[in-house]
C-alpha cells in the first residue's frame, strides 16, 4: 500500500507556482490577485478561506479577504461580485460554498464573470469543460488528476466509481476521468443515494473516489484487492480527544481499507491540500489572462 502524500505534491507544486509568479513580475506582470468572499461564520468554512488566503501568501500573491454576516443579502452579495468583476486588481475570486437557505446559491454562481471563475463553477466553465475546452476546472476534482498523474497511477480502460453526484466534486469528477487521454480513459459509473447494491459496484472498481460526505462510509468488504481509494470527505466529527472538541473524518474507514489498497489518500492531507494548489494554479492563468 502506498500513501498518496497530498501534502508533499502540494508542497512541490506551491514551489513552482511562487516561481512562475517571480518570473511572471520580472517580466512586467502584475502580481496575481484572488478574492474570496466568506458568508457567516460555519466552522469549516471559515478554516478552509484561511488556508486559501494563507497559501496566498506563501506563493506571492494579494488576496482580499471579504466576510458578511449571515444575514447578508442576496443583493449586497450580488454587489459586491459586480464590484469584483468589475476591479482590474482581482484576477480571480471564489464564494465559498455552502450559503445561507435565504441566498439563491446558483444565482450567485451565475453573477460572477466566468474569466474570473477560479473555482470554475460557473455554467460556461463547467460546459467547457464537458466538451474538452481551455476553462478553469473545479479544484477538486481537477486536483485529484494531478494527484493520479503525480503518481503515474493507470488510468486507461480502468473503472472507476465516484461516490457521489455533487457539481463541485462527483459530477466534474466523472467528466475528467472519462475525458480522453491521460489521466483519463476510465470507464466511470457515479453512484449516489438511489443506486442500487452501491458495495458491489464499488467492489468491481479500479478506482474509488469517495465524495458523498458521509464519514467512513467505505469500508473494506467494499474494496477490491489493490484499488486505488481517493478520499474526499471532509466531516467534523465530535470528539473529547482534541482541543478543538472535533476531528476530520474522510469518507473512507482508513485502518480497515488501506491494507487491501495500490494507493489511497489519507485525510487530513490527501485531496485537500490539492483542491488549494489547484486554485493557486486557475488564478495564475486568470492573471495571466491564459483563459481569454
Ligand atoms: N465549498 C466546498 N468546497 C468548495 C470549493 O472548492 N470552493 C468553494 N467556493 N466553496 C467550497
Amino acid at each position: 500500500m502506498k500513501l498518496i502524500d497530498g501534502k508533499k505534491v502540494s508542497e512541490h507544486i506551491k514551489t513552482q507556482i511562487a516561481q512562475e509568479v517571480k518570473d511572471f513580475v520580472a517580466a512586467g506582470g502584475k502580481k496575481p490577485h484572488l478574492a474570496a468572499i466568506l458568508v457567516g461564520n460555519d466552522g469549516g468554512s471559515v478554516t478552509y478561506v484561511n488556508h486559501k488566503v494563507k497559501a496566498c501568501e506563501q506563493v506571492g500573491f494579494d488576496s482580499t479577504l471579504q466576510t458578511f454576516d449571515e444575514s447578508v443579502s442576496e443583493q449586497e452579495l450580488l454587489e459586491k461580485i459586480k464590484e469584483f468583476n468589475e476591479n482590474p486588481i482581482i484576477d480571480g475570486f471564489i464564494v465559498q460554498l455552502p450559503l445561507p437557505k435565504h441566498i439563491n446559491e446558483q444565482k450567485i454562481i451565475e453573477a460572477i464573470d466566468p474569466i474570473k471563475d477560479v473555482d470554475g463553477f460557473h455554467p460556461i466553465n463547467v460546459g467547457k469543460m464537458m466538451i474538452g475546452l481551455p476553462c478553469f476546472k473545479s479544484a477538486t476534482p481537477a486536483g485529484i488528476m494531478q494527484l493520479l498523474s503525480f503518481y503515474s497511477i493507470e488510468t486507461a480502460g480502468k473503472k472507476c466509481v465516484v461516490i457521489g453526484r455533487s457539481n463541485i466534486v462527483g459530477k466534474p469528477m466523472s467528466v475528467l476521468l472519462a475525458q480522453k487521454g491521460y489521466p483519463g480513459d476510465c470507464t466511470v459509473t457515479i453512484c449516489h443515494s438511489r443506486t442500487k447494491n452501491l458495495a458491489e459496484e464499488c467492489k468491481r472498481a479500479d478506482i474509488i473516489i469517495a465524495a458523498l460526505g458521509s464519514p467512513e462510509f467505505v469500508t473494506a468488504d467494499m474494496v477490491k484487492e489493490g484499488a486505488v481509494v481517493i478520499d474526499v470527505g471532509t466531516t467534523r466529527v465530535p470528539t473529547n480527544e482534541t482541543k478543538s472538541g472535533w476531528r476530520l473524518k474522510g469518507d473512507v474507514k482508513f485502518d480497515e481499507v488501506a491494507p487491501k489498497c495500490s494507493y489511497i489518500t489519507p485525510v487530513p492531507g490527501g485531496v485537500g491540500p490539492m483542491t488549494i494548489v489547484t486554485l493557486l494554479r486557475n488564478t495564475l492563468q486568470a492573471a495571466k489572462k491564459q483563459m481569454c
